[in-house]
């Protein structure tokens, strides 16, 4: 029988994503130390078969229609395409959320491996900063890889912009423009407190309002109704597209969220700012049975915070960064 993850806000978390690697072939500043980076040993990672046992338990017991593969970078995992099979079978929603560098020579079979839609990161369309950002030189390699996306057939294809105050903000209408010529959708993102070096702070962050007043300025846009996604979303009144805002730190959107997480080394995480995880390989690994792993995921999220509280003192970073949580 089907039951629901469901906390004690009443909040039903129908949303896994799955970080598949913490290794990234980029080193974008905000998220990982130039050097240093420690990857996990094979080992400790999940395996497919260990993924798709806990992605079933979530779909069959409690209704799960919705997993994104994220990472670290979730194309430098090998054989990916094999694990894109294996998840599609559970006829859910399937997402992946990449930097894009990949796609040119991946997009089409992941695509008929069962991948639905793809979110690419993309910072900067300068080649000097993009460099700048995440230490490649290999802009146009994402360019190509939006395309190949698009040739692909995935559809939506969005784009993922972190906006940092006085780093690309001034990139903003640039990336309008690129969004309606390509025809894909164009999601600005409040910067986070998950960067790997700390380097955040409330003066880095370009928030929604300004975002928006930006974007008015130049075309006319209007609201578009909220789901329990995290962006925000417009469309254009000339019939452009639409973008989205996530406003993670401006605007908080906790009280709808619907997401859990599991981390590539198999800790489930009932949100991206948990300060606990429950380590699901050791039952996975120590012999668990199905219905003890999901009374388990169950409690897990029975027990979830109301929501992150960045900007308030109480505010406690999580031990992990974003490349291990996957965002
Ligand atoms: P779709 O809306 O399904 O396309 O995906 P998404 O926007 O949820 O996923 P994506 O991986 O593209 O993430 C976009 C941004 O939203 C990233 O910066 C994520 O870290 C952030 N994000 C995703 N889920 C959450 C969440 O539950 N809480 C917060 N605060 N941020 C989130
Ligand atoms: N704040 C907001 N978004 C971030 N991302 C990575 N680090 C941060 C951060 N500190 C974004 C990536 C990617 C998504 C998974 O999260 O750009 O699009
Ligand atoms: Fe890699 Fe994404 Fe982190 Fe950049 S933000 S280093 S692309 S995991």
């Amino acid at each position: 029988m089907t039951s629901q993850l469901i906390d004690g806000f009443g909040r039903v978390h129908r949303d896994l994503r799955i970080s598949v690697t913490d290794r990234c072939n980029f080193r974008c500043t905000y998220c990982m130390p130039a050097e240093g980076m420690q990857w996990r040993a094979r080992e400790d990672l999940l395996t497919f078969e260990e993924i798709q046992r806990l992605a079933r338990i979530m779909v069959e017991h409690y209704g799960v229609d919705s997993i994104r593969l994220t990472g670290g970078e979730p194309t430098v995992r090998a054989k990916l395409p094999v694990l894109v099979e294996m998840l599609a079978e559970l006829g859910v929603d399937l997402s992946m959320t990449t930097n894009g560098v990949s796609l040119p020579s991946t997009a089409a079979e992941l695509k008929k491996a069962g991948l639905d839609r793809v979110n690419i990161s993309l910072d900067s369309l300068r080649p000097e900063r993009f460099h700048e950002l995440t230490r490649r030189d290999d802009l146009h390699r994402v360019l190509e890889g939006i395309d190949a996306a698009i040739d692909a057939g995935f559809d939506p294809v969005k784009i993922n912009v972190v906006v940092m105050k006085g780093i690309n903000d001034d990139e903003v209408l640039d990336f309008v423009d690129f969004g309606r010529d390509k025809g894909v959708m164009v999601r600005f993102i409040e910067f986070m407190p998950l960067d790997a070096d700390e380097i955040w702070n409330n003066d880095l962050v370009f928030p929604q309002a300004e975002i928006i007043e930006r974007i008015k300025a130049a075309h006319p846009i209007d609201p578009v109704k909220r789901t329990s996604a995290p962006a925000s979303r417009w469309s254009f009144a000339d019939g452009g597209g639409e973008i989205g805002v996530v406003a993670s730190v401006s605007d908080s959107f906790c009280e709808t969220c619907d997401r859990v997480r599991l981390t590539a080394d198999g800790q489930f995480r009932a949100c991206l700012f948990a300060t606990d995880e429950k380590d699901l390989r050791a039952m996975l690994r120590g012999g668990s049975s199905d219905d003890e792993i999901a009374e388990a995921l169950g409690h897990t999220v029975a027990e979830k915070w109301e929501g992150h509280q960045i900007n308030q003192v109480q505010f406690i970073r999580p031990r992990r960064s974003m490349s291990e949580i996957g965002g």
